[in-house]
């Protein structure tokens, strides 16, 4: 019965009351298989303003719609409250982290810097081997051509590549303050590298994010974090779409 009336209103006219419907059909189906969907009226799930933006995206490949929409809300924030510096990512891949981060800032007279090597992941190591059951990291995995980035990236005029393995070339920046720093390298020594030297560097008020932390998959970006913050006042938030964030005092 309870079934009739949801396939009934998964078929209704009404926009609101199908999209509920439909919500409840794949929440029962996914909970079988140990899967979560996010509920259909949650805000950011309805924000105009980020479907806008995932349609400009396309079907490139990229961080899922909840984790655009935290890097977003975010970005929007350090934007608001005008904390000074300017912001980096280490991991740009496609670029779609990216795309969300700056149009979020709309500020084209604060620098962004991207670090990536292009050339995918480098090497695995012991902290980062995941559990039984979950595929490891190979040296090149996820890698994309950096022109391919830089056109994806191209109506960001403020936005400057540094190829190559980090940190080599940190040191380009190493005179700059940061207001947002995004973490997402997937593996323990460049996140950690990446820590030690944004950290230091980041303006009062500031964040940093990790795409990484709560993936079984990146078991050594999470490792990084909670080393580097073990002894310092800050704390390591958890965020449930995987992500972490830092907020400097
Ligand atoms: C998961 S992808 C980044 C995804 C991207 N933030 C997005 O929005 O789709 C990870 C990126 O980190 C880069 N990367 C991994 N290890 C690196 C290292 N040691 N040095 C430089 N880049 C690295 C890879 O080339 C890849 O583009």
């Amino acid at each position: 019965m309870v079934s009739i009336r949801n396939f009934l209103k998964r078929h209704s006219s009404d926009p609101v009351r199908r999209r509920k419907a439909l919500n409840k059909y794949f929440e029962r189906r996914v909970r079988r298989h140990d899967l979560h969907l996010y509920k259909a009226h949650l805000n950011w799930t309805l924000s105009d303003e980020l479907g806008e933006l995932h349609r400009e995206w396309g079907d490139m490949p990229g961080i899922p719609p909840d984790r655009c929409y935290f890097l977003h809300a975010m970005a929007r924030l350090i934007g608001d409250r005008q904390v000074p510096g300017d912001t980096a990512e280490c991991g740009v891949r496609f670029g779609k982290s990216t795309f969300f981060l700056l149009k979020a800032l709309n500020d084209p007279g604060r620098a962004h810097h991207v670090f990536d090597s292009f050339a995918g992941l480098s090497e695995a190591g012991a902290a980062d081997q995941p559990m039984a059951g979950i595929k490891a990291w190979q040296q090149g995995d996820i890698s994309v051509e950096e022109q391919q980035a830089r056109s994806n990236l191209a109506r960001f005029p403020n936005c400057s590549f540094y190829k190559g393995w980090i940190p080599e070339r940190f040191g380009e920046v190493a005179e700059r303050r940061f207001a947002l720093v995004h973490i997402d390298v997937d593996l323990y020594e460049p996140t950690r590298d990446a820590l030690a030297f944004f950290h230091p560097r980041m303006s009062p008020g500031g964040a940093i994010i990790c795409d990484d932390y709560g993936f079984a998959s990146c078991p050594g970006a999470k490792a990084a974090f909670d080393e580097f913050f073990q002894n310092r006042p800050e704390y390591v938030v958890p965020i449930p779409t995987g992500q972490c964030l830092v907020l400097v005092p």
